[in-house]
Formats: structure tokens, C-alpha cells, sequence
């Protein structure tokens, strides 16, 4: 299969916090992907500016090593790293200074679509905001990039929301949820409302209930400080799992525009229930299988964040009243897996009789590793003997499908690309990252005044007894994780 590359006008991207971990493992190698897909013209350039002193030829060092590291097999074609390293420049700026700041807008002065990512903590924001506009960088084709944690709850949310406004109108502002680049994120809208046969059932009354699995093997992995002070409600759930769920619970959009699918995920979350206290499980993990605590990862043996975290919640509307969504993430869990399953109810009524068996319809869409979807059907199980019922997978396994070769770019050099673009669909706006973070505060608070201590769980297990548990009493069971 040949992927199709749009071709973009050259532009300029400066990366604020060029020298940082994030631009090191995914903005650079994203950009450089790009590249040698032709999508960097010739004068387009990659502005670096960060506090570290360097110049442009230290920078382009630093950038030829962390390709090295983290763009795959590309990077060991030696040309194409040096043709990138070419469009790439570096100012070193003191964010909260006056530092370097004439140099960098001495560099942006062409008339082109200019993107600032901003790459730091959010700490910085308003500082930076307030100089590139007061050293007359930006102009009305101008863009930032800011990243999660987007505040760490509501108040904190509408304070950066509020000061990012005061310089940039909202249609500026790029708010990634990495989880939206994925393609098989972007899917999930495919799936839904380019097929006939999905939509008239995605309702309470043909759905069961729904379940979004986002799974990791990996610790907090050396940034036990950040994750200290956010845990997997902060992490993961207000954002990715937010994102996911309203993508598979939404109205479809009339069309495929910005505002009218954010509407739309908008109305999701408004529509969320509060979470009932017994609808919510924490874990946090303990050493198991060669793996050390979270207490020990992060440093602190009285530690009471959550690594792990599984709910069930509802959508007061008229197409989910009455279907529970379950939501569970963690870290240290046996491994990797992200899915979506979908349950259908039974139907109403067997004809085949009680011996026969019965069976639900799961569509399970799975969105890493082994991206694909596959539907569960009832046959009868061949042979004589009268009838029984079996369960057999209608499987489509992307690779498998489309080949080896189809383009599935990596999240950020599809958002990134999207962001020179000017298309904000795949961007949270302002007023659902308000929202999310309505629905997670009271959990949050309520946390906070109980005291809760999180169930413990081994590393590389399924997550806390008591998130089966709370499954089980619904009369259902997780699946995929432990399947
Ligand atoms: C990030 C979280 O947003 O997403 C990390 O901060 C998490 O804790 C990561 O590991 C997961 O992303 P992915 O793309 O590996 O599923």
C-alpha cells in the first residue's frame, strides 16, 4: 500500500525546551520522519532554543545523537540525518529572562506559518507566551504547542486556559493528547461513522456495556517525582482514557471539522455521572517478578498515589442511559494492551434452548500492540450431535490487511504535521480539558479526604483483587489483561 503524503508550505518550528526529554525522544524524531517523507521543504527550519549554551552546530550535534537513539532504522542513513540537520538552528533563551530573545526573533521574521512547541512545564507558559508576543514573534499564522499536564485540576486548568488567552486567540492554541495521533485512535471514528453496520446498535439498547483497557508494563520509569504528584487519575485517565471514551460514546459530528467534533466529545463528558466511591478501585504496585515497588521507585515508602486505577461510570443521555462504562489503567501490569471491547446484550430470547449455550457479540478493537479489530460471532460448533454454540472471531488485523508497508506514523508526526496545517481537530480546546477535570477533581478530593490508601497489586499482575472484584459483583469480567 503507498501512503499518501500532503505536501505542506516550508514553515518554521521553534522548540522551546529543545534540549529537553520529551523534543530528545519524540519532537525530533517526529520532525525528522516528516522529513524524509518529504514534508520539510528546503528552507523550512527546526529552531531549537533552550536554556543550555550551545549553537547551532552543538545543537545539531545533540539532535544527530538523539535521532541515533530514538528514530529507528531511519537514522542510519547518514544523508538524510545531515539533509535534516541542515534546516535545524539553536538560540539558547533564558524562558524567565530577557535572555536571547532579540536572536530568536531575529531568526522568525519570515512570513510563514510559525509554530512555538512549548516543550517545558507549564510553569512557563505565561512567560513565554508574554515574550514571544512582546518581541513580536507571532502574528496571526502563529501557533503554540503545549502539552499535558495540562493543569492538575480545575483551577489550575482555567488559570493556564486564562493566561494562554490573554496572547493567543484559542484557535492558536494546539492542546496534545498524544493518544489522538495514534492512528488507531483516529479509527475509532472511522470505524464508527464511516461503516453502516456499527451505528444503529451503539446504544444502550443493544450495548451491554462498554470497557476501555489502557495497560502498561513499564514503572514510572525515572520520573517518580512528576508521577508522585499525579498518579494514574491525573496521568492517564483525565486525558487518554477521557479521550478514548468520548471518541466511542459521541453523537457523530455532521462533519469532520474541529468545533463540530469537540462539540461533540464536549457533550460526552459533560454528560459523565459523578463516580460512586464503590465504583472506584486504586492499586499501586509492590515488588513482584524481579520488579521493585512503586514505593521504591519513586522514593517514598509512605507514598499513597495511585499506579493503578479502575472505574465504572455513565453517560446521563439518551443513547447510554443505563450502560456502564469501565475504565482501567495502570502501570507494572502484566503487559502491554490497550483495547476497546464493545458487549452486545444477548438476544432476547434463544431458540435453540438452554443446552445450546449462549453468547454475546464483542467487538474488540485493539489499539496496542497488534493494532486490528475483531468481532466475536455465534456459530454452531460443526459436527453432528444437535446444536451447540461456539464463539469464533471475525479477525482483522491491520498489518495483516493492509500490509507491511501502510504508513502508521507515529502519533506526534501526525500531530505536529497537523499543527503547521492549522487543523485542530485532533487537539483538546480549553472547555474540555475544563471538563475533564470537572468529572476527576471530586474523585480526586474525595481520595484526598478519606485518606484512601491504594490496594496493593504484584508487578506484572492483572491490577488489585478488588478492581476483578468490583467486576464480578456487576456479573461480568474484565477482558483482554487476563484473558
Ligand atoms: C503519557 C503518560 O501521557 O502516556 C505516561 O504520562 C504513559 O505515564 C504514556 O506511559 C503512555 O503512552 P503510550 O503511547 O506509550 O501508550
Amino acid at each position: 500500500m503507498v501512503s499518501r503524503i500532503i505536501p505542506v508550505e516550508a514553515f518554521d518550528i521553534v522548540v522551546i525546551g529543545g534540549t529537553g526529554d520529551l523534543a530528545r525522544r519524540k519532537i525530533l524524531p517526529a520532525l525528522f520522519k516528516r522529513h524524509c517523507a518529504g514534508q520539510m521543504l528546503d528552507d523550512s527550519r527546526l529552531i531549537g532554543a533552550a536554556r543550555r549554551d550551545l549553537d547551532t552546530e552543538g545543537y545539531r550535534e545533540y539532535v544527530r545523537d538523539a535521532l541515533r537513539e530514538f528514530a529507528g532504522e531511519l537514522a542510519l542513513n547518514e544523508a538524510a540525518v545531515q539533509a535534516f540537520c541542515a534546516h535545524v538552528h539553536y538560540v539558547s533563551i533564558d524562558a524567565r529572562g530577557e535572555k536571547g530573545w532579540e536572536d530568536l526573533a531575529d531568526l522568525t521574521t519570515q512570513d510563514r506559518v510559525r509554530s512555538f512547541y512549548f516543550s517545558v512545564g507549564p510553569g512557563l507558559f505565561s512567560d513565554i507566551a508574554q515574550r514571544l508576543q512582546s518581541y513580536g514573534m507571532t502574528n496571526e499564522d502563529s501557533r503554540i504547542v503545549v502539552e499535558k499536564p495540562f493543569g492538575r485540576d480545575l483551577e489550575t486548568a482555567r488559570d493556564l486556559n486564562a493566561q494562554l488567552a490573554r496572547y493567543f486567540d484559542e484557535s492558536q492554541i494546539y492542546r496534545i493528547d498524544h493518544y489522538l495521533g495514534k492512528e488507531t485512535v483516529q479509527n475509532l471514528m472511522a470505524v464508527r461513522f464511516g461503516n453502516m453496520l456499527f451505528e444503529p446498535l451503539w446504544n444502550a439498547q443493544y450495548i451491554d456495556h462498554i470497557q476501555i483497557t489502557v495497560a502498561e508494563s513499564v514503572g514510572v520509569e525515572g520520573r517518580g517525582e512528576y508521577y508522585e504528584k499525579a498518579g494514574a487519575m491525573r496521568d492517564m485517565m483525565q486525558n487518554h482514557l477521557m479521550q478514548l471514551l468520548c471518541l466511542i460514546a459521541m453523537e457523530p459530528p455532521a462533519k469532520f471539522d474541529p468545533d463540530a467534533v469537540r462539540d461533540e466529545k464536549l457533550k460526552v463528558i459533560r454528560a459523565l455521572d459523578s463516580v460512586q466511591p464503590h465504583h472506584i478501585v486504586r492499586g499501586q504496585y509492590t515488588a513482584s517478578d524481579g520488579a521493585t515497588s512503586y514505593r521504591e521507585d519513586v522514593g517514598n515508602e509512605r507514598s499513597k498515589t495511585e499506579s493503578f486505577v479502575a472505574l465504572r461510570c455513565h453517560l446521563n443521555n439518551w443513547r447510554w442511559a443505563g450502560t456502564p462504562f469501565y475504565l482501567r489503567t495502570g502501570k507494572r501490569l502484566s503487559h502491554r494492551d490497550s483495547e476497546i471491547t464493545v458487549v452486545f446484550k444477548d438476544t432476547p430470547h434463544s431458540i435453540f434452548g438452554p443446552e445450546a449455550g449462549r453468547h454475546r457479540n464483542e467487538l474488540t478493537i485493539q489499539l496496542q500492540p497488534n493494532e486490528g479489530i475483531t468481532l466475536g460471532v455465534t456459530i454452531k460448533e460443526p459436527g453432528p450431535g444437535g446444536m451447540r454454540l461456539i464463539d469464533v472471531p471475525l479477525d482483522m488485523s491491520f498489518a495483516e490487511a493492509l500490509g507491511p508497508e501502510a504508513n502508521t506514523p507515529d502519533a506526534y508526526e501526525r500531530l505536529i504535521m497537523d499543527v503547521i496545517r492549522g487543523n485542530q481537530t485532533l487537539f483538546m480546546r480549553n472547555d474540555e480539558v475544563e471538563a475533564a477535570w470537572a468529572w476527576t477533581d471530586p474523585i480526586i478530593r474525595g481520595w484526598e479526604a478519606r485518606g484512601d490508601v491504594p490496594k496493593p497489586y504484584d508487578a506484572f499482575s492483572a491490577g488489585p483483587d478488588d478492581a476483578m472484584l468490583m467486576m464480578r459483583r456487576d456479573e461480568r469480567d474484565w477482558k483482554g489483561l487476563d484473558k
